[in-house]
């Protein structure tokens, strides 16, 4: 099955009560470790691609890896997603470049600015078969270096006029989910706006959104971070029940990141304790990979509802 767009995906999973999983490639043994568990767990898939990720592994090499992904996995639909766009241009790079899907991010951009932009990426990507994502609402958190401290929430009342003026095929929205491994400080209780998501579905029926923004920040994992040399004090994310009740709706794609980074950063603090004589990388990516891999299965399999769909 070559690369496909997530049209198919997301009409899917908004009717069959679950969500896709995106996740964030940087390098090799995440692309393996997350499309090796889809391919066992048959589930699509979406990878994404950050700006940041680029400038780190090279589009070209992302790319093929992504290729070489859909390869080893015929069984499953896999996207190549690029995430957090945040200029015309660099959505049109990755569109002539390959990827069947673009965000472009102009939630930080006044209202009219966000609307002009998403429109010509909405109409250069739709004449190249590529989907588009949009944002409206900021998260807080930590993003391309940049972090916002307080959420701006997605006004449902602005959602139709929106997406009717931009074309664009799927929206992210904000309702209390944040980027990066500290979401909630200690003691708060996590809470999502669930009636802020319930007004926006309504307000545009059967139609995809988007949550970025939710890694779970598995506590046995951070654990193991800090047991190991670590030094990440109250790392707290989205409780996966919440993102399982999302899930159940009008939440097509969610995206995962920092849970990515968790695994592999404790499975690679891990080896270096109990194994300080290793100095072949193949011996702590390994397990890293298998760390990616299990923490991946578990998604798919108990928050995104996802296994079995492909
Ligand atoms: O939302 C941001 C993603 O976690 C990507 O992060 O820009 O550091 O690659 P990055
Ligand atoms: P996390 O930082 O919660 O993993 O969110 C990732 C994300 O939203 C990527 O776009
Ligand atoms: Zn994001």
């Amino acid at each position: 099955m070559p690369l496909v767009s997530t049209t198919e995906m997301f009409k899917k999973a908004y009717h069959g009560g679950y969500a896709v999983g995106a996740f964030n490639v940087n390098n090799m043994e995440i692309v393996q470790g997350i499309t090796e568990a889809c391919q066992e767990q048959k589930a699509p898939v979406i990878l994404q691609v950050s700006k940041g990720a680029r400038a780190y592994a090279n589009h070209t090499y992302l790319i093929k890896m992504v290729e070489a992904a859909v390869i080893e996995c015929p069984d499953i639909p896999i996207a190549l997603h690029l995430d957090h766009g945040n200029s015309f241009e660099l959505c049109k790079d990755c569109i002539d470049g390959g990827f069947s899907s673009v965000m472009f991010d102009g939630s930080a951009m006044p209202y009219e600015e966000n609307v002009k932009i998403a429109k010509m990426v909405a109409d250069y990507a739709h004449a190249h078969g590529v989907v588009v994502e949009a944002e409206l609402g900021q998260l807080a958190g930590v993003e391309d270096d940049v972090c916002a401290e307080e959420h701006s929430y997605t006004d449902p009342a602005v959602v139709q006029d929106f997406v009717e003026k931009t074309g664009v095929d799927s929206l992210a929205i904000a309702i209390g989910t944040s980027h990066g491994a500290y979401k909630f400080k200690p003691g708060q209780k996590p809470q999502l706006r669930f009636d802020i998501l319930e007004e926006v579905s309504r307000r545009l029926p059967e139609f995809p959104i988007v949550l970025h923004g939710s890694s779970s920040v598995p506590q046995d994992m951070v654990a193991k971070v800090n047991k190991y040399g670590g030094a990440m004090p109250d790392a707290i994310g989205i409780p996966e029940e919440m993102l399982r009740e999302a899930a159940k709706g009008a939440v097509c794609k969610i995206n995962i990141d920092s849970d990515i980074r968790l695994a592999i950063t404790a499975a690679v603090r891990e080896h270096f304790a109990l194994h300080p004589a290793d100095f072949d990388p193949r011996q702590y990516l390994k397990p890293a990979r298998q760390a990616v891999k299990d923490m991946v299965s578990h998604k798919l399999v108990d928050v995104l509802g996802c296994n079995g769909k492909a």
